[in-house]
């Protein structure tokens, strides 16, 4: 049973106005939208109301234009895109609330899907202004929130509409609750987290929900230096976060406490400098860095070791890659980890999840992205959903 309803729970929509907010943040370059990811999330949600005969307008956010018009960051730009993934005419309404949208939703068919102006257009929206709210509200019958990766801002169109109108989970909003429900909310154990990328300092909050939750925390990338600094090794040149030394080792401390143990390298991959394949690349013990060197990632031993880690767990959580991935062949310890992760996916064995920032495209290098049981859209939603944080546009919808 979910705590919130859902497209199931809708009933008759036909020639209703169904508010649908989505994650239409996209990479773009040249104006060109460099990956559809987020669209392709939306269809299924946007088709079964279509097809169901509403009349579907999106409300997305795109970049931050701090409640001001910006021509560079009109949606206007996405609608091409949106048509193509959804094989349907989109029409482009360049307003969120008034008697534009109402003449839209009068010439929109039943079936019929718009695209609304960059909800950040307007200060109200950030502000979760009661009046914005009321005001976009007017137009629509009802409101279908499909935008987990935003679901962590309690603004307008992704809390504040929830209060105002029947409002329900879309399809992605659905699947990413249910997954990261069955990731860390009621796991089968034990359960696994790897947390990489460069600096504690950003996933502070992260480390330290994770010790109370998770049976095994392996720490790669840059902030497994500071983790190794606090234990007294030597790291050489690598980036590493000195002054963040007494809070390591209070989450080290944490752990141990709750039972988690923490994995940390102890064979790593280094370089005098950091470059595709570099002459001094040399792998080594933790302890013998030198001081003009750079660790870049994990090592093979330490891998093998990380995969056996993964073969004694039923859930795995994902969030950051293992080494300097981008440049080869610091890829090597993300690719074979997220290999094996993928393998005992696929053999049953394991319940893989995985989302935030630079993950998917690790995920995505290592070619094994389709092998998670579940691939979050969400960058910051997901770590805030990591840290064990209520999600705004969440708790609306469980009300
Ligand atoms: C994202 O791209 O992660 C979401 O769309 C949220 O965007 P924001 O960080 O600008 O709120």
């Amino acid at each position: 049973m979910t705590a919130f309803k859902t497209l199931d729970d809708i009933g008759d929509v036909r020639g209703k106005v169904a508010l649908v907010r989505v994650d239409l943040n996209l990479p773009m370059q040249d104006g060109a939208v460099t990956d559809d990811t987020r669209i392709r999330a939306a269809v299924p949600t946007i088709l079964e109301l279509a097809d169901a005969g509403a009349k579907v307008l999106l409300l997305a956010h795109f970049g931050r234009p701090k409640g001001a018009r910006s021509s560079t960051q009109s949606l206007s730009m996405v609608v091409g895109a949106v048509q193509s993934v959804l094989g349907r005419e989109v029409m482009f309404v360049p307003e969120i609330a008034g008697d534009i949208v109402a003449q839209a939703v009068g010439i929109l068919p039943e079936g019929g899907i718009a695209i609304l102006e960059n909800t950040r257009f307007w200060p109200g929206e950030e502000k979760n202004d009661p009046e914005l709210v009321k005001a976009i509200a007017a137009n629509a019958d009802l409101y279908v929130n499909d935008a987990f990766s935003a679901a962590h801002r309690a603004h307008a169109t992704t809390e504040g509409l929830a209060h105002v109108l029947p409002a329900y989970a879309g399809r992605s909003m659905q699947a990413e609750l249910e997954a990261l429900g069955k990731a860390l909310d009621h796991p089968e154990k034990p359960v696994a987290a790897v947390v990489g990328g460069a600096k504690v300092s950003s996933k502070l909050d992260v480390l330290k929900h994770l010790v109370s939750k998770v049976d095994h925390l392996i720490i790669g990338g840059g902030m497994a230096n500071t983790f190794l600094a606090a234990n007294g090794v030597d790291v050489g040149k690598s980036l590493c976060e000195h002054d963040l030394t007494d809070t390591a080792l209070e989450i080290l401390a944490n752990a141990e406490k709750s039972g988690c143990t923490v994995h940390l390298p102890y064979d790593v991959v280094v370089s005098k400098e950091f470059a595709a394949n570099p002459p001094s690349l040399r792998i080594c013990n933790v302890h013998e860095v030198a001081d003009d060197e750079m660790i870049l990632d994990v090592g093979p031993a330490a891998v093998e070791a990380l995969a056996d880690v993964l073969k004694t767990c039923r859930t795995l959580v994902w969030n950051g890659p293992m080494g300097a991935f981008e440049t080869e062949p610091f890829d090597a310890a993300t690719v074979a980890l997220a290999r094996t992760a993928a393998a005992l996916t696929r053999e049953g064995s394991l319940v893989s999840v995985a989302g935030g920032g630079d993950t998917v495209a690790a995920l995505n290098h290592a070619g094994v992205a389709g092998d998670f049981t579940y691939i979050s859209t969400a960058g910051g939603a997901f770590l805030e959903w990591m840290e064990g944080k209520e999600l705004p546009g969440v708790t609306a919808l469980r009300k």
